[in-house]
């Protein structure tokens, strides 16, 4: 079934989705307020979320592999989170100070990942990548950040940088061009980003060796999560924590997505130790979160005691105790057990896809880690941003609208996400959805 005929069966099953998207534009530019999430002709609406299931504004119900990007690592509404967030709103809902359970989860959160001896909570993942990357030029004083190509790490003006270029534009493979993601990204920014390539441990060193000295930080998210969940090769990361280490380079794991595949995120199931960590998503348990925090002695900048923080962190909803509650919540779900409960239902499903892809003779593959996957339409050995960005951007969209029409709802790319509250038998009714949409195109 070619795009256009997935997306009359679409049309025809959201005539409600599509009335409120004709309202909506009305009032915002293309009618919604999140760049990711759209889809033309446009995206359904969402009514209601339970455990693995979701509801859209024509009561259409679908299983949801996307967990609002991630997020949602428990399942829609889980009932010890929902507990929390009502207990804690009876009591009011944000102060103009700390409440006790800001401590609770910065606490829980050291817990598990000893790397961060001292924290900090935003409100957004942008917030604390825009936050580390400020802590790590002021404590270093040098200028430039350095980070891969392919790697999304928000939405402030210097991490916008070769997050899908065209390879035309970025140049050579080994010494990539920084090229700018949105429009309204200044070239001073440009100056002041390097850029790496995946997985490439000597191209790195020369282009540490060459701008080194410079550079304040080394921002990695340890799976490029939204380059095609490309694992680090053996040895990578440690090699990239010796050499920062060696040129006085500030190493930030952006765990905003990695968080979710160990009990201790990413640097635990690798074994590396990241000066500054950034977090989001998971931590708030659904609701606006991020956090960063790493070595007590460059957190120490915001320290506002004894004459004064050298940065200032604002932010009215910062800690907020309804976020801090249903973050702690979601955590204290998320024991071990849990975790090996996330691993099988990862490779239950990515086990499934390739079996099919296999037996359907169809050229393509599936990577990721715990619980997360991304389906891939080639062949081709994925080590990189290139060698994961599809040749033929259609293809991962029929498959994504030809999902949506059979019931299941993952990202336009190609990225799912599993939530525990996903069974085995819904583990496989995404692949047999796969099966069907793949057998009809
Ligand atoms: C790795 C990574 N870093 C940072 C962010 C930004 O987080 P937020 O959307 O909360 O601003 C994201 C969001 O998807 C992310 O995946």
């Amino acid at each position: 079934m070619s795009l256009d005929k997935e997306v009359t069966e679409y049309t025809s099953k959201t005539a409600r989705s599509r009335a409120l998207h004709e309202e909506a534009v009305a009032v915002m530019p293309g009618g919604n307020s999140r760049t990711t999430t759209f889809f033309d002709p446009y995206p359904f609406y969402f009514q209601r979320g339970q455990g693995a299931h979701i509801w859209d504004a024509d009561g259409v119900e679908r299983l949801d592999f996307n967990g609002n990007y991630t997020s949602l690592v428990l399942g829609h509404a889980h009932g010890d989170v929902v507990k929390a967030v009502q207990g804690v709103a009876e009591n009011g809902l944000s102060f103009p100070g700390p409440t006790e359970h800001e401590i609770r989860l910065a606490e829980a959160i050291t817990r598990r990942m000893p790397s961060l001896e001292s924290l900090r909570f935003t409100n957004s993942g942008t917030e604390a990548t825009m936050n580390a990357v400020r802590l790590a030029r002021a404590f270093t004083g040098r200028p430039k950040i350095a980070k891969f190509e392919g790697a999304f790490h928000g939405t402030h003006d210097w991490v916008m940088v070769s997050v899908s270029p065209d390879p035309k534009a970025a140049g050579n493979r080994k010494r990539p061009k920084p090229v700018a993601w949105s429009a309204g990204i200044p070239p001073a920014v440009l100056k002041h980003v390097v850029v790496l390539p995946w997985n490439d441990q000597e191209a790195c060193a020369e282009i540490l060796a060459k701008d080194g000295e410079q550079i304040a930080a080394l921002i990695v998210d340890p799976i490029l999560c939204n380059a095609g969940l490309i694992s680090p090769a053996d040895g990578f990361l440690p090699w990239l924590r010796e050499e920062t280490q060696r040129r006085g380079i500030v190493l930030i794991f952006d765990e905003v997505i990695s968080f979710r595949v160990a009990w201790g995120g990413a640097q635990e199931r690798f074994g590396v130790r990241p000066d500054l960590t950034t977090l989001g998503k998971i931590i708030g348990g659904g609701l606006p979160v991020g956090a960063f925090g790493g070595r007590r002695d460059i957190m120490a900048l915001y320290d506002p005691r004894q004459g004064g923080a050298r940065i200032s962190q604002g932010g009215t909803f910062n800690a907020n105790p309804v976020t801090m509650a249903a973050g702690l919540a979601t955590l204290n779900a998320l024991t071990p057990e849990a975790y090996a409960r996330l691993d099988a239902l990862g490779e239950r499903l990515r086990g499934g896809v390739s079996r099919l892809l296999t037996a359907t003779r169809r050229k393509g593959q599936v990577s990721g880690v715990g619980s997360l996957f991304w389906l891939h339409w080639t062949t081709e050995k994925l080590t990189d941003y290139r060698s994961a960005r599809p040749k033929d951007g259609e293809t991962p969209l029929r498959v994504f609208m030809g999902l949506v029409n059979e019931g299941i709802l993952m990202t336009q790319r190609g990225l799912g996400a599993i939530a525990l509250a996903t069974s085995d038998e819904d583990a496989d009714r995404f692949v047999n959805a796969l099966a069907r949409v793949v057998a009809r195109q």
